[in-house]
């Protein structure tokens, strides 16, 4: 079963691949990605400064979910100039995320990433946990302005990773902010922002940070996450490749994440339940299901979605 990807001329062993989230920090979990079975090895978003992140509990498991409010804690850009050259040893593509404070901080790091070549660099405008900072992706002008001036400095296949819409009109207006801005792909979703869980045995908040708000990942974002992909799809009809992030836990998933319009997907939640293991098993379960439909590859199912 060939389950290989192509987003914007790069080509990816298979198309699955972590999501920048938690385990690709350091330099030991990147190369544990670049061993494994994973398609790609996905840093986690860098900021100009190295980062703790948020105080702790700040990532915590529910019945068929997680919230997390980590705050982006990195090795800060720098690190990750010298370390990208090495995890490019491990033949596979390599997506550089980046996010920053403000403007001139996207630019000043994307420009010392692109430097070292990247295969693709992912522009984070969707962190839902850092106190004073509202997620780029929500203010389209902005998002618009950003992304002009970060085309401008990016020579490597430029993406972005958004945060999930919940209205038509939305989609419309980002999907044209991609378009006037020439980017090469977007990831979508980041987590369900601002979501709060509820320790039933104590009455508390289960994460530390912002009062208990956080991320929402998980299965139960699945439906937000497909709707999203379905939605930008319809919109780009394939100029801009989308990856898939969002409630994967199984082959199936994946394979609706492909008929719904995504050319590759990005694993959260399940990759640090399960570590690495995770990219095995998916790719036999979604072999599995391709060979079900009768179809020889991964992106024979890219958009096939029918309507009722
Ligand atoms: C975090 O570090 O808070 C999560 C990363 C993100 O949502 O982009």
């Amino acid at each position: 079963m060939n389950l290989a990807a192509d987003i914007a001329g790069i080509t990816f062993p298979t198309c699955i691949m972590n999501a920048a989230g938690a385990r690709c920090v350091t330099a030991d979990e990147l190369e544990t990605i670049g061993r494994s079975r994973a398609g790609a090895i996905v840093t986690k978003s860098m900021t100009r400064e190295a980062r703790d992140g948020n105080p702790t509990p700040r990532y915590v498991t529910f019945p068929h979910g997680s919230i997390n409010s980590m705050g982006l804690p990195n090795l800060g850009y720098q690190s990750y100039v010298t370390l990208i050259p090495h995890l490019k040893t491990f033949k596979k593509p390599v997506i550089a995320s980046v996010a920053g404070f403000n403007p001139d901080e996207f630019l000043e790091i994307a420009s010392a990433i692109d430097a070292t070549h990247p295969h693709l660099i992912e522009i984070n405008l969707s962190c839902p946990n850092l106190e004073g900072h509202p997620q780029i992706g929500y203010d389209f002008e902005a998002a618009a302005h950003l992304l002009n001036r970060l085309r401008k400095v990016v020579t490597c296949p430029m993406g972005t990773k958004l945060p999930p819409y919940f209205d038509p009109v939305h989609h419309d207006h980002m999907a044209a902010v991609l378009e006037r801005c020439r980017v090469d792909f977007i990831s979508v979703i980041n987590s369900v922002g601002n979501g709060l869980v509820i320790d039933p045995d104590t009455d508390t908040t289960v994460i530390t940070p912002k009062g208990g708000f956080g991320g929402l990942g998980g299965a139960i974002i699945k439906p937000v996450a497909l709707a999203n992909v379905r939605a930008f799809s319809l919109r780009l009809q394939g100029r801009i490749p989308i990856i898939g992030v969002g409630g994967i836990e199984t082959g199936q998933d994946i394979y609706e994440h492909l008929l719904a319009g995504a050319s590759a997907v990005q694993i959260g939640t399940a990759f640090v339940e399960e570590g690495e293991h995770v990219f095995d098993r998916l790719e036999q379960e979604l072999a599995a299901v391709l060979q079900k439909k009768g179809l020889q590859s991964a992106a024979e199912a890219v958009g096939r979605l029918e309507e009722l």
